[in-house]
C-alpha cells in the first residue's frame, strides 16, 4: 500500500541526545556497542542520512566511534550540532540545568561533568570544533545557536556582548566552508521572530521543539520564513514524551513536556488532547501532524528529527509520520476546541 504521506528518508534526521543521556532500554548507562551501534545501523539502513546533536548532548564521540565501527564514511553523512551550551567541571557554583529524568544512562567519561554557558567567539570555536574532531568529518552540516531563551532565564544573555559575536564568528567559519548552516536550537518559538530582527538575513534553519499543541506559534513561523527564507527542523514531535501517553495525562505519572516535568497548566491541556483523541493515541497524532507539515511546506518544513534507543521503535515512527490515521472527526473536533489551528491542512 502506497503510503498516505510522501515523505522521504531524507527528511528524518536522528538525534543523537539519547547516546549521551540514556537511559538505555531498561534502564542504566548507554553502551557502544549494544545501543549506540544497532540504531545507527537501523538508520542507515532505513536512508536516514542526517544526525543531530549538541555539545550539551555527550552523545557526537559515540556517533563518530560507531560510524567507525560500521565503517561508514562520516563525510557521508550531515552533521549539525549546537554551541553556547558546553560541559565544564562541577566545580563552584556550577548547577545541573538537565532534568533529573534526562541524566539516567551518561557513559563514564563524561561524570562529573556539567551543563554551563559560553558565548564569546574563542567558546564557540572550541565547541564546535570538539563536534567535528567527534564525530570524524570534514564539515559541519549545521551549527545552532542552542537554548539561547534558556541562557536568559539561567544566567542572563545580553545581545550585543553574548549572541552577536557569536554570530559574527559562525558566519566567519560558514565563509570559510567549515560550516553550511546557521541556525537555532530552542524550545521557545517566539525567539524566532527576535532572532530574525536582530540578526536579519543570517538564519539558514530554525530548531524548534516540536508537538502539535505548538502549531498556532508554528504557523506563525512558517509565515515569517515567506519573508526571510529559512528552513524549520522539527526537533523532536512528541515534546520529551507528552504525546507519547498512554493514559489521561491528568492522572498520568510524572512526564517530559519540552523537556521540563509537566505542570497541571500543561497535564490539563495534554488531557484535553488525550479525550478528544479518543481511540486514536496521542502519538498518532504527533506523527501525523510532523508529516502533513513536511508534505505541505516542503520549502520550509524540511527536517524531523527524531530518538530513541530502540531500533523497532525508529522503523515505526517513520511508519507513523507516513501512515498514522487520524479520523476526521477527531481532527474537528479538535480545531473547534482550538487545539489545532482552523487554518491547519489536514490531509
Ligand atoms: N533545544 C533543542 O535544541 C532541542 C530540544 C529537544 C530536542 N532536540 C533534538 O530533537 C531530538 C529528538 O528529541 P526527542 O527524542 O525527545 O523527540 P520526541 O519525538 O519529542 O520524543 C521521543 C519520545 O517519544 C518516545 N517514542 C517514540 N516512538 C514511540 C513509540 N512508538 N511508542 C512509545 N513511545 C515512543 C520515545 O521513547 P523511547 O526513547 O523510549 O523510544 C521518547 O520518549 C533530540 O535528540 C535532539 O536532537 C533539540
Amino acid at each position: 500500500m502506497p503510503a498516505k504521506r510522501e515523505v522521504s528518508a531524507d527528511k528524518f534526521v536522528f538525534g543523537c541526545h539519547r547516546f549521551g543521556f540514556g537511559p538505555a532500554p531498561g534502564g542504566g548507562a548507554v553502551d557502544l556497542q549494544r545501543h549506540v551501534i544497532p540504531l545507527v545501523k537501523m538508520a542507515s539502513e532505513l536512508g536516514i542520512r542526517a544526525y543531530d546533536s549538541a555539545v550539551l548532548y555527550r552523545a557526537t564521540l559515540q556517533l563518530g566511534q560507531a560510524l567507525q565501527v560500521l565503517q561508514l564514511d562520516p563525510n557521508s553523512i550531515r552533521f549539525q550540532t549546537k554551541c553556547l551550551r558546553y560541559l565544564g567541571l562541577t566545580v563552584g557554583s556550577s548547577v545541573e540545568h538537565q532534568p533529573e529524568a534526562l541524566l539516567q544512562g551518561i557513559p563514564r567519561r563524561y561524570h562529573g561533568l556539567t551543563d554551563k554557558w559560553d558565548a564569546s567567539p574563542k567558546g564557540v570555536e572550541q565547541q564546535i570544533c570538539r563536534e567535528r574532531i567527534e564525530y570524524g568529518g570534514d564539515i559541519l552540516h549545521g551549527v545552532a545557536l542552542h537554548d539561547p531563551p534558556d541562557m536568559e532565564k539561567q544566567v542572563g544573555l545580553n545581545w550585543d556582548t553574548d549572541i552577536r559575536p557569536a554570530v559574527s564568528y559562525l558566519k566567519e567559519a560558514k565563509a570559510a566552508k567549515f560550516l553550511k548552516r546557521i541556525g537555532l536550537g530552542i524550545k521557545e518559538p517566539a525567539f524566532v521572530e527576535r532572532f530574525l530582527a536582530e540578526e536579519p538575513g543570517t538564519l539558514d534553519y530554525a530548531g524548534i521543539t516540536f508537538c502539535p499543541s505548538i502549531l498556532g506559534p508554528l504557523m506563525q513561523i512558517i509565515k515569517a520564513s515567506e519573508q526571510q527564507p529559512f528552513e524549520v527542523t522539527l526537533m523532536g514531535i512528541n515534546y520529551g514524551q507528552a504525546f507519547t501517553l498512554t493514559e489521561d495525562p491528568i492522572s498520568a505519572p510524572p512526564f517530559l513536556y519540552n523537556y521540563e516535568v509537566a505542570t497541571a497548566e500543561e497535564r490539563a491541556l495534554m488531557s484535553r488532547f488525550y479525550r478528544i483523541c479518543g481511540s486514536t493515541p496521542l502519538l498518532h497524532l504527533a506523527a501525523a501532524v510532523a508529516g502533513l507539515l513536511v508534505v505541505h511546506f516542503p520549502k520550509t518544513v524540511t527536517q524531523i528529527v527524531t530518538s530513541t534507543m530502540t531500533p523497532s521503535r525508529l522503523v515505526e515512527t517513520l511508519r507513523l509520520v507516513r501512515e498514522a490515521e487520524v479520523p476526521a472527526t477527531v481532527w474537528s473536533e479538535l480545531k473547534a476546541a482550538e487545539l489545532i489551528p482552523r487554518e491547519f491542512p489536514t490531509s
